[in-house]
Parts: C-alpha cells; structure tokens; sequence
C-alpha cells in the first residue's frame, strides 16, 4: 500500500512537472519555469540544467533516461567545504567563467582592456523552439553575454551544445580561452576513460585508462585534428562496460584545429570533461560588438556498452552531420592510382589503369598526385594547380571522357593549403605562407603552410580549384594535407590579433569547401591529411569520406579501421586493398585484404597493371559480393564482436537498418596447436525470424540454408578457419 502511495505521488510529481510548463514543452525540451529546471529529453537519455540561488546555471544530471524530470529537486549550489574547495568551485557551473573561487578547469577565461581578469557568469534568460534551446548568461558586472546553445537529437541519444560569447561592452576583451562547454559525470563512481591516439600511419588505437584525481588532455596543437589523437572520449563507469553492455558517457568536438579536451577529476571527485578550442597559443581579442562561436561538442549516454555508445555516435553523423544525411547513400567502389604510379601520371598510362579498374566494377576513378605544375616528385609544384601539359598535353578532359565512357566518375587529388618553395606561387608570393619575419620556414615534405587565414590566399585557393573543378568533368576531389603547422605568424596584422591564425584558418578552410560544395552541388570530397589527420565532426560537415590511414596493410588496418569506428560511422571509412609486401614487410592474402577493406567504403589502390588474371577473378567476386552488403556495412548497424586488440579472430558484424540483411567478416591471425575456432555469436538478429545464409566460400561449417536468429545468436556460428591470415564472411537474408 505504501508503495503503490509512492508510486502514485511520483506520477503525480511526473504529471504535475508537465502540466506547469506544458504549455511551453516541446517533447524534447521539457521547462519547468516554476523549479527553472530544463530537462532535455532523447529517447534513452536525460540531460537536466537548472538555475541555483545564486542564478548560475548548474548542471542536474546526464544519464539514463527520467521519464519524470520532475522527480529532480531545483538547482542548489553544493555548501562550502572549507575555504579551500569553496562552493563556486564544487558546484557543477554549467558554463563556468574563470572568476571568483574558481579553481577547476573553466569554459572561459578574459582579460578586459581595463585590466579586470575576473568573470562571474549569471542566467539571464532562455528561448526553446523545437529541438533547440539557448539559456543566455552575462557577466555580474559588464555587458559580456554568453548563449549556450543545446540542440537535442531524440533518436540518436545526443545533445549538442555550443557556446557564442558575445561582447557588448565598449571595450576590448580578449579572451584566453573559449571553451564550448563542460559535462558533468554522475558523482561518487570510479571511471575508466577510453580514447583514440595514434600518429601517422598508426591511427586510432584505443587507450583506456582510470580516471584518478588531476587532469587527463586530449588535444592538438599541431593546427589541424591531427593523427595524434581524436577528439572524443568515451567513459564507463567502475571500467566495467563491455562491447554491449554497461553504461558509457560520450563526447566528440566538431572543430579541424587546435582542439582540447580535458578529463578532470577534482578534489571532491567530480568528473567532469571540457572541451573546445584548444587553450594553448591562444588569444582571441573580441572588439566591442564581436562574438565568438566555439565548435560544436556533442555528447551521449549509452546504457548499451561501447558498441551502443559507437552507434550512436555513426548515427547522428549519417542522420545529421554528413552532406548527404538526407538522403544517405553508401559510398561508390573507388580507384585511386597513387601506390600503382605515385608522381608518374599521364594520359596513357591512367587510362591503361581505369581500363582495367572498370572490368573489376570500380564505379570512380581518382588520379591522385602529380598531375600539375613541375610535380614530378615532391620537390615541387604544390601550389600550381594547373594541370602539367607534358603529361597531359590536352588538358584532363581525354582522361575524364575515356573514364567516363567506361562508367565511371572521374576524382582528381588536391592539397591545396600548402606550396613548394619551388613553386610559382611561393616565387610570387613568398608572404603568403606563415612566418615569423627573419625566422626560419622550416619545411616538412619539401612544403610550407599557406596561411589560409588571409583572405587574399582564401581567395587563391578557393578560385584555383574551382577553375580546374569547373572546366572539367570532376565528380570528387581528394583534399589532403600533408604537414602540421610551424611558425604560425601572421606579420601582416597587429600584433594582439595574430594568434586569432589558429581560428580564422581553419574558419576560412570551411568556408572554401563550402563555397565549392554550393558551386558545384553533387561534387564529393574527401577528407586527408596524410591519412586519417582530419577526421572531426567539423569537417564531416562538409565532406563525405576520410581516408582513414595511409598504412593500408590489412593486419594493421584491423585495430586501425577498429578504434576508427568507435567514434566514426564506416559510411566514411575509405579502405583500400592493396599490394603485398605491404608495411610491416607483411603479406596477407589478397582475399584478406579484400575482406578487411569491405568494412568500410571500399577502394582499390594496388597496381592493377601487376596483377594476375586470378587477382582480377577473385576482385571481381568480391566487389559484386560487396555492392551487395555495402548498403547494410555504411548505413547499417555495427556490432564489433571480436577485438584485433585481445584475440586472435576479429569478427565485426553489420545489420541493415530495416534488419533484413546482416553481414559476419572473420579474421585469423594465425592458428595455433591446430585449435579450432570457437563459435561466433551474432548479435541484432531478430531471436525468431529465419535467414537465408549466403556463403562467399566453404569456411561456414554449419551445414543448413537457413538458420533462426536465436541460432545464430545463442548457439553461434562455427568457421573452418586456419592457418595465418584466413578469412571469411557470410551474408544473412531475413526470409520471414
Ligand atoms: C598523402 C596521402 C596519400 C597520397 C599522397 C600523395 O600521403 O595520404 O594517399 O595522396 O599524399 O602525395
């Protein structure tokens, strides 16, 4: 009776909570005036902020979804433990302003022109519509405003959030660092962070860690995303989440420069997690008037595990951040001729290739570098985007009609922030590239970085690849980056403003792709720097694949293409198969090769003029077989059964969103003791319906055509793999 008395007030609380503002509720955004308590609302997830006595905006909770926000007691500042750890710095500030007693790492640091480096933040007022809300604070003292925007994503359980700063005073105010925001972990647990870093060649690879008193940062400085690390982070509680199960807090910041992400734990054991512009070399002076908006900082719980947290973050970037999320559509089979020919490209030789590309089913042919300029090496060139008439002595357009009359669409390489010394446009304009004036230009590959943040090389850039986009036939550009920043100057601009280079240059980089994307609408881009050294949720705004590593050698790619897809959907993950011996001195089976680049969006990069005619029977087989399942491996659901990282068999298995079709691929290492495999069991199957079971060799040892989902989830599956580097995979069709 007690119970069911308890259970009655909850409703009730629940009921009475939307009632009081159902007036102003959208389904997602739920306000509470009365409490000042915003509850936004996703399918699985809560995320709740309130305002305190003090009027800062305080955090709730992010967790589990409360089906009654009403349940949450308003906003109260945590009491003061001694004069050391005052309340202003243990109460969870929603937007904190470095000011007052505040010690933990802040959103946002100024220094005003009149000498005051103190910022106390207050809520002032909010707007909801829709999805979206915006609390505004400001300063106690000066009119300097800060909008927090959220915007909810019901389906894909994330909230994204954004900060404007906006200064309204009548003087300069500089700010030292800008952060979007902060998320507060629910308190008393231990956490487990787990995150990607890695260098060129060797991306991705999965850290995990607890979380101890002190400060965890993730970053770059290096002016672009970099290989170094991505900008997400996943934290399970008491490190005891699994690939399906347990609960997981995640984020990933949109932004493709300097990035910070700092995983703190404070003496009161709060964790809390900031990120944004990375704090390091930056100065940003906001004149009277200005604003500043920091990258978007998207954020998720997922009670399922890592591989529920992975999807969904894959969700929310094919549903809402990809060029093509309203309509997506899986990648085309690519060829890119750069292992086959490297710098020496021409007409005779490029059509030789797509001849043959075209026999195997590649639906895109893309020259890669060499084709402009004196670009016979990388000595030269870069800069120069005028196609190299030795080479191509009647322009592209013979090459892009012979690839076109086979039926392909034509892709052409660019680098366009960068230039040779040895260039015609570093002989006329040697200012254009950063520097400090007397001080070195010290060079990476031969080559020196624009200073893109100009607008006059803004306008060189954007225009020189329009020209060659417009006059010929390109379907996709490669867009790549080879070197990180160095002696970022920018001499040209006073002094206060040149570290604002960090900003505007990656400011002006999104707004060439745009513009070339409005220009051109249908062109596709992808996304490289030097493999998989851009890869944010910024940049995958504007472009519609990355290349994921330029280690293209099959073992590795596993643990690569891996922690790649705990942020990241596959839709984006290029992966080639290439020639052996690869990296590593290593030589995998061209079946294997094929396999591993089939989990993501395939290409082929190896020198189709070196291969055997069995080579090009078994690439047939298998790019048929793949434009079968690539729909369900892009756009599907990704289960990562088994890890490269502590096995010796990696199973990922893919299902289509309407569940119809599911895809197993099976990697061996290497046998060992003549061991058999152990079952595999197959997870988001529907446990009663039936599949049809189609085989692509004999590796399946289950005998029957058609297996139940319970099956194949509880029983498993049984391959016959042996040996070193063996591989399979199995197509399942739901038949009722
Ligand atoms: C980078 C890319 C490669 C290739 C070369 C060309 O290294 O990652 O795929 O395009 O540049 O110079």
């Amino acid at each position: 009776m007690y119970r069911l008395i308890e259970t009655m007030k909850k409703l009730f609380a629940g009921f009475a909570f939307f009632l009081s503002a159902s007036f102003l509720n959208s389904q997602t955004i739920q306000y509470n005036q009365q409490q000042k308590i915003w509850a936004l609302q996703t399918d699985h997830t809560t995320y709740a902020v309130g305002v305190n006595e003090r009027g800062e905006l305080q955090n709730l909770y992010w967790g589990g979804k409360l089906t009654s926000p009403g349940d949450l007691a308003p906003a109260h500042s945590v009491h003061e433990w001694a004069s050391f750890d005052g309340s202003p710095t243990t109460t969870n500030e929603e937007y904190p302003g470095w000011g007052g007693r505040m010690y933990a790492e802040p959103s946002l640091k100024v220094t005003l022109a009149d000498g005051v480096r103190d910022l106390v933040l207050k809520y002032v007022d909010e707007k909801h519509d829709g999805n979206t809300l915006q609390l505004r604070c400001k300063d106690i003292n000066y009119p300097l405003f800060v909008t927090l925007e959220y915007r909810v994503y019901p389906a894909e359980d994330i909230i994204e959030k954004r900060a404007i700063i906006e200064n309204q005073t009548k003087q300069v105010v500089t700010l030292e660092s800008a952060q979007t925001g902060v998320w507060y972990l629910p308190r008393d647990q231990k956490y487990r962070l787990t995150y990607a870093a890695g260098r060129w060649a060797g991306e991705d690879q999965l850290q995990q860690q607890t979380v101890e008193q002190g400060a965890v940062v993730l970053e770059s400085r290096r002016g672009n995303t970099s290989h170094q690390m991505y900008p997400w982070f996943a934290l399970d509680k008491n490190g005891t989440a699994t690939q399906e199960h347990g609960d997981v807090w995640f984020g990933a910041l949109g932004w493709s420069g300097n990035w910070k992400i700092v995983v703190e734990e404070t003496p009161m054991h709060q964790v809390r997690v900031t990120g944004g512009y990375n704090t390091f070399d930056f100065s940003y002076p906001l004149k009277p008037g200005e604003r500043l908006e920091t990258p978007s900082y998207y954020g998720g719980f997922s009670a399922g595990g890592f591989g529920g947290a992975s999807r969904c973050l894959q969700a929310l970037e094919v549903n809402e951040i990809l060029p093509d999320h309203r309509n997506p559509h899986p990648r085309p089979v690519l060829y890119n001729s750069w292992e086959a020919t490297t710098f020496s490209v021409n007409q005779a030789g490029q059509e030789v290739l797509a001849d043959k590309a075209a026999k195997i089913g590649v639906e895109r042919f893309v020259m890669d570098d060499g084709w402009f300029g004196a670009r016979n090496n990388d000595h030269a060139g870069l800069g120069d985007w005028v196609v190299n008439k030795q080479k191509f002595p009647n322009g592209l357009q013979p090459l892009i009609k012979h690839v076109n009359d086979l039926g392909m669409d034509f892709g052409l390489w660019f680098e366009p922030e960068m230039v040779n010394p040895n260039s015609d446009l570093y002989r006329a304009h040697p200012d254009w590239v950063m520097n400090f004036p007397g001080r070195p230009r010290s060079e990476a590959r031969n080559q020196l970085v624009l200073n893109l943040a100009r607008d006059d090389v803004r306008e060189y850039v954007f225009h020189a690849v329009d020209k060659v986009i417009s006059e010929n036939n390109i379907k996709f550009i490669k867009w790549d980056m080879n070197r990180h920043f160095s002696e970022p100057g920018w001499p040209e601009v006073p002094i206060a403003e040149q570290k604002e280079i960090w900003i505007k240059y990656v400011q002006n980089l999104y707004n060439i792709i745009d513009r070339l994307r409005q220009k051109h609408p249908g062109l596709e881009i992808e996304s490289c720097s030097g493999g998989g050294g851009r890869v944010d949720l910024g940049i995958l705004k504007r472009v519609d694949e990355v290349w994921t590593s330029d280690n293209t050698e099959a073992f590795d790619r596993l643990k690569i293409q891996e922690g790649f897809t705990y942020a990241y959907t596959p839709q984006i993950m290029m992966a080639w198969v290439t020639d052996v011996p690869n990296m590593n001195g290593r030589s995998t089976p061209l079946s294997y090769r094929f396999l591993v680049a089939m989990q993501g969006a395939l290409g082929i990069g190896s020198n189709l003029n070196k291969w055997s005619p069995d080579d090009f029977a078994l690439a047939t087989k298998m790019i048929a077989y793949y434009k079968q399942i690539r729909a369900t491996v892009q756009l599907g659901k990704l289960y990562r059964l088994l890890s490269p990282r502590d096995s010796n068999l990696t199973a990922n298995e893919y299902v289509s969103k309407d569940g119809k079709q599911a895809v197993l691929f099976a990697f061996l290492h290497s046998q060992q003791f003549g061991n058999v495999m152990p079952n595999i069991y197959l997870r988001g199957l529907d446990p009663n319906a039936t599949y049809k079971v189609t085989r692509i060799d004999k590796k399946l040892n289950d005998p029957h055509e058609t297996y139940t989902g319970s099956y194949l989830m509880n029983h498993g599956v049984s391959l016959k793999l042996t040996g070193d580097y063996d591989s399979t995979s199995i197509e399942l069709q739901r038949v009722e």
